[in-house]
């Protein structure tokens, strides 16, 4: 089966059909939701938050990303598999944002990288799509920059922030950008930037104006029952089904009813067969001797054979 391309991405916003995307960090979760008919996965660098316990997107590594960027890329067979370039892989220089972007594409087989920033990372972009790799945009509140930013602050709230950002986005456009995140931005000033560029927007907290959407899987299905953002909606309740088993697991185990026959193991027929007529052997054997006055010793099939030999 064919992977997706992103030319079919800019077809659907065409079409007016609208992008579902959501994130996955390993193989099971990937398998589940590509065989959903997700047709876009992020790598997202929220891995570090919602999968390895950091309270924020900036300690993750290139060799995180590759991990689990490549375990995604395995699961999948159709869907588009971009991975997140993490905080200062691209920032220093492009020629050092190319040899890391070459990584994730040769070390996982992903379609493309997503990097965060406006015009200040114009430069990079270009690099990276003249040397073949797509590149999706990421504008509003890029997490990476939270301490700057003072905060997960929605963006573009100001006339001049809403301008900024639409010139972001054309910027971004202008540099080869296949497609652009806008994160927590008001509505309205996402769909001013939807409508201004030919490229798909994707948002998150964006509104729904946007060519698609895309979630934190760990919200989407509900892992946290103590946090949910507020641009974020629970699809399921993960949390209280997980809960549920794990504690009917403790109970089952402590009351004996797990396992159960049909959970453990015997002999299969053939081997117990064997053992059997084995075992009838060594008793007709050791009935002869005793009956020759030979050895008196109940068991010694086995004992006189090894004499024998
Ligand atoms: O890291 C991530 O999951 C993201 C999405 C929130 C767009 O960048």
């Amino acid at each position: 089966m064919a992977r997706l391309s992103i030319h079919e991405l800019r077809e659907m916003k065409a079409r007016g059909e609208k992008i579902p995307m959501l994130t996955a960090y390993d193989y099971p979760t990937a398998r589940l939701i590509e065989r959903a008919g997700v047709p876009i996965i992020l790598v997202g660098d929220s891995l570090g938050m919602v999968v390895l316990g950091y309270d924020s997107t900036i300690p993750v590594t290139l060799d995180d990303m590759i991990r689990h960027g490549s375990a995604v890329v395995r699961a999948t067979e159709r869907a588009i598999v971009v991975i997140d370039m993490p905080f200062l892989t691209y920032q220093v220089s492009p020629e050092e944002a190319l040899r890391n972007a070459g990584r994730l594409v040769q070390q996982t087989g992903c379609t493309a990288v997503k990097l965060e920033g406006g015009q200040s990372v114009v430069p990079v972009v270009e690099k990276l799509v003249a040397a073949g790799i797509p590149v999706m945009g990421h504008i509003g509140l890029t997490p990476q920059s939270v301490n700057q930013l003072g905060g997960y602050k929605v963006q573009g709230k100001t006339p001049a922030g809403a301008v900024r950002l639409i010139n972001d986005a054309l910027a971004l456009e202008r540099a080869g950008a296949f497609a652009i995140v806008l994160e927590t931005v008001p509505a309205n000033v996402a769909r001013m930037v939807t409508e201004k560029v030919s490229v798909p927007t994707i948002g998150i907290g964006a509104g729904p104006y946007c060519d698609g959407q895309v979630q934190v899987l760990h919200d989407f299905l509900g892992f946290n029952p103590d946090f949910l953002p507020r641009h974020a909606r629970r699809f399921a309740d993960v949390a209280a089904l997980a809960t549920d088993a794990v504690q009917r697991y403790i109970a089952e185990v402590k009351s004996g009813a797990f396992p159960s026959a049909k959970e453990s193991f015997g002999l299969d027929k053939a081997r117990t067969m064997a053992a059997a007529a084995a075992r009838a052997e060594q008793i007709a054997n050791a009935e002869q001797v005793a009956e020759s006055g030979a050895d008196e010793r109940p068991y010694g099939a086995g004992a006189s054979a090894r004499h024998e030999s």
